[in-house]
């Protein structure tokens, strides 16, 4: 886990003002004025040395299986592993070129409704929330680029609960607080772990990220599923962004990597618990408005076998509009181990405040107030600790 040069100065002139050294990369590679140098950052499109390819055991899922949830059969699928973190594997984007879509407008349009909870549930009226794609699709569609307009609701969207719904307060799921886990999600969390060799992945809980292009997501570990056994996988769409992996603890020096649209990660075993966080969001390298595989037209007609119906050309139009700025994450999590349940000594859920602890963590650039404005304890304070 060596720190990359441009990091170990500073890190070591933090450490003595007392900042941890995770703390130290985050806000390096936060910083956009001038922006930081990411030329030890991890590319695993492009290889690096730290980086080593693994092989999947190719009879662990059906070509067909694959293609209901968008997937490449498995023996076309780059897997890696990194250096230093075992349990850890990075997929570069297996999905079926033009239907990374069907994903993208599932988590825009349909993943936001209800019974599913979101961000925007605590500060406004129910009204307001009920379909947040209706509300909000023409406006995105006839957003003008690079102009400073009134956000849609969708774009004020910044997390969305399934299954076990992560409780921010608490930190805690509770089996009272539960809906029914998306069928089509599931089935895509299943083919990933049992490519990955987990066959017995039950996707219970599911936390949606949406990010824009000043935010991110502070230095936690995802600790609050009772089952810590079972892997946690991470699904990227949209611009990219730079994701920092660390150790057990927060002195130790994270390394940076980039994910792109499309790519999945999985943290098992050893680094299912390891600090991580999002410090920035990157416009995909190249200067288009979309990174290359969502450049094309979306894919599939209504008889193919997937299991997400095709994005249509109206509704890939918003989608398009909404992703020119925006990075959507789905991480997928089993809560409890097979036949567990919640342990009765558990806190009652807490009632929901409309001031949630969630906004300690979903943090939006501080840069325009001035970086020096973050004081020494503000990211341990906002570190959200699943
Ligand atoms: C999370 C998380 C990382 C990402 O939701 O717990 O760590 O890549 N997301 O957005
Ligand atoms: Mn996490």
């Amino acid at each position: 886990m060596a720190a990359p040069s441009c990091c170990r100065k500073m890190a070591a002139s933090g450490l003595e003002n007392g900042e941890d050294a995770f703390r130290m990369i985050f806000r390096f590679y936060k910083k956009r004025n001038p922006p930081a140098d990411l030329s030890s950052v991890i590319d695993f499109s492009r290889g690096d040395s730290r980086v080593r390819p693994v092989e999947l055991s190719v009879g662990a899922l059906t070509d067909q299986d694959a293609l209901r949830a968008g997937l490449q059969s498995l023996d076309r699928w780059k897997a890696y592993g990194l250096e230093g973190y075992p349990g850890f594997l990075f997929i570069s984007n297996p999905f079926l070129p033009g239907w990374q879509h069907r994903w993208v407008r599932q988590c825009l349009k349909s993943y936001p409704r209800k019974p599913n909870v979101c961000n925007l549930d605590l500060h406004m009226s129910p009204e307001h929330t009920v379909d947040l794609w209706e509300s909000s699709k023409e406006q995105l569609r006839r957003k003008a680029p690079n102009r400073r307009s009134q956000k849609s609701v969708l774009e004020k969207l910044r997390w969305v609960t399934l299954g076990y719904h992560y409780n921010w307060d608490t930190k805690k799921y509770s089996g009272e607080h539960q809906s029914a886990f998306p069928g089509d999600l599931a089935e895509l969390s299943r083919c990933v772990s049992r490519a990955c060799g987990f066959p017995a992945f039950t996707p219970q809980a599911g936390i949606l990220n949406y990010y824009h292009m000043d935010s991110s997501l502070g230095i936690h570990v995802d600790e609050s599923e009772p089952d810590r056994r079972s892997p946690l996988l991470s699904f990227s769409f949209g611009q990219s962004c730079i994701f920092l992996l660390g150790g057990p603890s927060r002195e130790l020096q994270p390394t940076a990597m980039l994910m792109h649209s499309g790519d999945i990660m999985v943290m098992s075993g050893p680094s299912r618990l390891l600090y991580h966080a999002v410090p920035r969001i990157l416009s995909f390298p190249g200067g288009g408005l979309l990174p290359p595989c969502l450049s094309e037209p979306p894919a599939g007609d209504p008889s193919d076998p997937c299991l997400v119906e095709p994005c249509s050309a109206q509704e890939w139009e918003v989608c398009a509009q909404y992703l020119r700025d925006s990075r959507v994450n789905m991480t997928v999590r089993q809560v409890l181990e097979e036949g567990g349940s919640f342990s009765v000594a558990q806190d009652p859920a807490a009632p929901m405040s409309r001031v949630s602890k969630e906004d300690e963590y979903h943090l939006e650039d501080t840069e325009a107030a001035g970086e020096e404005e973050v004081g020494p304890n503000l990211l341990v304070k906002r570190k959200k600790s699943f």
